[in-house]
């Protein structure tokens, strides 16, 4: 069966609660597509207006983070209770923004992803590779090992409905996409591994997307690779062009 795409806005640390609700009216006739799954990952104190907001449409609201926890003394967490009591389906699990600046790590993502599933909450699992890495040519190894970390005792059927996000660091954020030649080649690496940790039916069924600098421009002839099942978009997820984004063919 064909994969469906899923395409998906990640707001980071932008839109209060009221632009929110303006961003949301605004896409809202721009998203009606059938043939992708549409997910805007918002920040947190803007989900239940957002979702109020994309009542009656296709768009689906998404949280940016989790902790791995059910409850109790950690401040400033949000829990999977509190995002599934709300309805929330997806979360993004592991950003390299939040590897950077808020310690995550590999385990913690391993932890993180393993609550989500627990929820029946989808988690979009981030990997990617610095500048450097991809210079000393160890991209494949390095995302290899992310992706077998995360997946530490998640089941196939868990993992058959996972979304992973390829997302090289150099590329976000700077304007600078990779080649579609390079994101195709990530892809189809992590499809592989996923083969090898599980069987090809869950390789065949895993959502595999590709993130950094994504833009009305560069979307169509990303999406269209064999193993690109749609877009983790950051900037051009807060403008009105993220309707071209959504409708790309
Ligand atoms: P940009 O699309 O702004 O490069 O951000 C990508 C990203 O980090 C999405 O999670």
């Amino acid at each position: 069966m064909a994969r469906k795409k899923i395409i998906a806005g990640n707001w980071k640390m932008n839109m209060t609660p009221s632009e929110a609700v303006e961003l949301v009216n605004t896409l809202k006739p721009l998203v009606t597509t059938e043939d992708a799954d549409v997910v805007f990952c918002v920040p947190a104190i803007d989900i239940i207006p957002a979702i109020e907001a994309a009542k009656g449409s296709n768009i689906q609201i998404g949280a940016e983070n989790m902790y791995y926890e059910e409850k109790g003394a950690f401040t400033g967490e949000i829990s999977p209770n509190m995002l599934t009591d709300v309805g929330v389906k997806y979360v993004i699990i592991g950003h390299s923004e939040r590897r950077e600046y808020f310690a995550e790590t590999d385990e913690t993502v391993n932890k993180k992803v393993l609550k989500a599933f627990e929820h029946g909450i989808t988690p979009i699992i981030c990997c990617g590779e610095s500048l450097t890495q991809r210079e000393q040519g160890i991209t494949i190894d390095w995302i290899r090992q992310q992706i077998k970390i995360a997946f530490l005792n998640v089941t196939a059927e868990q993992a058959a409905s996972a979304v992973v996000a390829y997302e090289p660091i150099w590329a976000i954020g700077t304007g600078k996409t990779a080649t579609t030649e390079q994101a195709q080649e990530v892809c189809k690496a992590i499809r592989e591994c996923i083969a090898e940790i599980y069987d090809d039916a869950t390789a065949a069924a895993i959502r595999i997307q590709y993130g950094g600098s994504v833009n009305a421009d560069t979307a169509a002839e990303l999406f269209a690779q064999p193993d690109i099942d749609g877009g983790l978009v950051g900037g051009a997820s807060l403008k009105p062009d993220f309707g071209k984004i959504v409708n790309y063919k």
